[in-house]
């Protein structure tokens, strides 16, 4: 699964962690890899950036994972070589499939990526080494900006090399039930989405944004707080979904 969006700053590291960590929580063998140079899914879950065994080996060969201090959650942590990897697998003729060629790891029940915001080599690496994806989007105005030439890049990858990657759903973030904007927005989003929509809003919450410099998830950190039982919601949601699926 991959946690997707090229803007910055929509909410996608603290989906992918929390999401990964209250799966987790709910007896589900979880692995989240880090493919965002930045780190900070990886300091997020209280690891260290650029130890051995790392994402970036991952476009190399398959490496051995890290326990998190969450029981059930295990983490590939990011590394700073990421920011060049464009270059390095400039010639490689496969380089769009690095990833799906190294993620062998069956004993997950979910694998979730955390990707850079940017629509690069590493975006689709992780496109194509995923089934699902989780577009997160700030409430904001120009949050549906840049969301078409999302849509066209999913939709080339899935003519091309990925056939199965399918949306999981367009979570909201940020969100404000009192604002005129957050309620605009998503009316907008809906009208465009439908039912892609997750019904679980993510309200703004402070301790979901103070949560990474304790380096714990904010599902551990302040887990009566709204964000973390959003996120927690967000968990059931997704697994009902899934089984729906099935
Ligand atoms: N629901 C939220 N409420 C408050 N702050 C949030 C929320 N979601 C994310 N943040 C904060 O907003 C910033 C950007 O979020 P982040 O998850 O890093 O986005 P991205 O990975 O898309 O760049 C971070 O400082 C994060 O702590
Ligand atoms: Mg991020």
């Amino acid at each position: 699964m991959a946690v997707v969006n090229q803007k910055g700053g929509v909410g996608k590291t603290t989906t992918a962690v929390n999401l990964s960590t209250a799966l987790a929580q709910k007896g589900k063998k979880v692995l989240l890899i880090d493919l965002d140079p930045q780190g900070n899914a990886t300091t997020g879950v209280g690891l260290e950036k650029n130890s051995v065994s790392n994402s970036y080996d991952l476009f190399f060969e398959k490496v051995q994972e890290s326990k998190t201090f969450v029981e059930n959650l295990h983490c590939i942590p990011s590394s700073k070589d990421l920011a060049g990897i464009a270059i390095e697998l400039a010639s490689d003729p496969v380089k769009n499939y690095k990833l799906k060629q190294s993620i062998n790891y069956p004993e997950y029940d979910y694998i979730i990526m955390d990707s850079p915001p940017t629509l690069g080599l590493i975006s689709l690496n992780i496109l194509n080494a995923c089934n699902g994806i989780i577009i997160p989007m700030q409430c904001e105005f120009y949050s549906l900006e840049g969301i078409a030439q999302l849509m066209e890049t999913i939709s080339s990858v899935r003519e091309n090399w990925n056939k199965d990657i399918k949306i999981d759903g367009i979570l909201m973030t940020m969100f404000d039930r009192r604002n005129m904007l957050s309620k605009d927005v998503l009316n907008e989003v809906t009208m465009f989405f439908k039912d892609l929509v997750f019904e679980t809003k993510i309200p703004r919450n402070v301790k979901l944004a103070e949560a990474p410099s304790f380096g714990k998830p904010g599902v551990i950190y302040s887990p009566l707080s709204p964000g973390a039982k959003a996120y927690d919601d967000l968990a059931e949601e997704f697994l009902s979904k899934e089984k729906l699926n099935q």
